[in-house]
């Protein structure tokens, strides 16, 4: 087989760059481990900025998220025993929509099979090869038989466990940069109604807790917890009792309690790997980067780095020029080093640190009230959640 781009992976970035380049008369093909129904049923982010719904409105695949999306023009911050309404777009002029991921993927899944785009599902054993030379090629095995692409670029779009950033030449000379965090999520679905409109973000003793929606009938809700924790540790009497508690010191507001159908438990990192790009290799989305997900950035990376990563492919195939495709690593981490400093700040700043000392846990009090009392502080975090850069 032979394309102009090999795509490892099946997430957002991964298929948005498929449906980009091809909308631009550039051919791909896409590998993915995993089957389309697993892919299509995976539970992840939610928070779409107002740049990714242009992108996706933009590549004609927006429609759904136009019409099922909810659009969120503010959050709320909670700590203290009061709630405090950050009013995106009074203080940006944007907005964000909630849609879940899944939903952006099977959009994404759809426009590429109607536009008879190839995309292998259940891949076993890729591996990339002489990605350093212009006769870069990937081998695989598919449907019980060994095969292999030869392609102009290969763009590694694996996600953070895929095989693409290990297979970057020089690794010696790499520079990765890691911090992992001694707690993580907690993540439900309920079958409820929303307890709040906007999205609740909670600093309480007891720890971290956000209330976020799917749809009108179904609640996404997260609280922080040991990463080393087990799912069955957690009865779902005990879920609502550390919810509520955690939740419900704030002028009387109520959570709205429904069958959990599904739990799981993330951990939380950040990481970023540089540079992005090795010869024909370019690395998009999780398998360069990863972001706690208190920012909600990680998909929104995801495409930025996939719209920048477009354009390099495309002023190649139109003229030979390669200048923004070297420019490429820089490009995108520019954006990258800004999320991943947003995302680690409401990290630090909602979450409850074990080892905090007195003196640190009044910091962090004093600085989310710095935030709700200033309007400048406000208007800063406001622009970085809405992705304003
Ligand atoms: P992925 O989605 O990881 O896709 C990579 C794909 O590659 C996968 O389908 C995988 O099966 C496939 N693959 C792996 N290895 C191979 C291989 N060897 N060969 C072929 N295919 C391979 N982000 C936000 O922006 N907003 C949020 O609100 C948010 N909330 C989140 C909540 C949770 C609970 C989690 C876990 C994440 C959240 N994120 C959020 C992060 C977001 O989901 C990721 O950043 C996003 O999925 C990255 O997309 P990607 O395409 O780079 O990688
Ligand atoms: C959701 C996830 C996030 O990481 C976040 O910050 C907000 C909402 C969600 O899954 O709905």
């Amino acid at each position: 087989m032979r394309t102009q781009v090999a795509i490892i992976g099946a997430g957002p970035a991964g298929l948005l760059l498929s449906h980009l380049l091809h909308l631009q008369g550039i051919s791909s093909v896409v590998l993915e481990t995993r089957s389309r129904a697993d892919i299509e049923a995976t539970i992840r982010a939610g928070v779409l900025e107002q740049g990714t719904m242009d992108v996706l409105t933009a590549a004609g695949v927006g429609e759904r998220m136009r019409k099922e999306g909810a659009l969120h023009h503010g959050f709320e911050l909670a700590f203290g025993g009061k709630r405090h309404r950050i009013d995106l777009h009074g203080l940006t002029g944007k907005s964000i929509t909630v849609y879940p991921q899944h939903e952006v993927l099977k959009d994404l899944v759809a426009a590429r099979l109607a536009a008879q785009g190839t995309i292998l599902f259940e891949v076993s054993d890729v591996a990339l090869h002489d990605v350093s030379t212009n006769k870069s090629f990937v081998t695989f095995r598919h449907a019980g038989e060994a095969q292999r692409i030869d392609a102009d670029f290969i763009a590694g779009c694996d996600g953070y466990h895929g095989v693409s950033r290990p297979a970057m030449p020089d690794q010696a000379t790499r520079q990765d940069y890691q911090k992992i965090y001694p707690f993580g999520w907690f993540g439900i679905l309920v079958e409820s109604a929303p307890s709040s409109e906007e999205l609740i973000y909670a600093q309480h003793e007891r720890g971290f807790a956000l209330v976020s929606t799917r749809s009108p009938t179904v609640q996404r809700l997260y609280f922080q917890c040991d990463p080393a924790d087990k799912v069955d540790n957690w009865s779902d009497d005990r879920i609502w009792a550390e919810l509520h508690g955690r939740l419900e010191n704030h002028d009387g507001w109520k959570l709205k309690e429904g069958k959990i159908f599904q739990k799981g438990i993330i951990g939380m990192r950040s990481f970023v790997s540089t540079p992005m790009q090795a010869g024909r290799l370019f690395l998009a989305g999780d398998a360069a980067h990863i972001v706690p997900p208190t920012g909600a950035k990680g998909l929104n990376l995801a495409v930025s780095d996939v719209k920048v990563l477009t354009a390099g492919l495309v002023e190649f195939y139109r003229n030979g020029g390669e200048a923004l495709l070297q420019t490429y690593s820089e490009t995108a981490l520019k954006r990258i080093w800004r999320a991943e400093c947003f995302s680690w700040t409401m990290t630090r700043l909602l979450h409850t640190f074990a080892d905090a000392t007195p003196f640190e846990r009044e910091m962090q009090r004093a600085e989310l009230e710095n935030i709700v009392s200033s309007p400048a502080l406000a208007t800063a975090l406001a622009e970085n959640y809405v992705g304003a850069f």
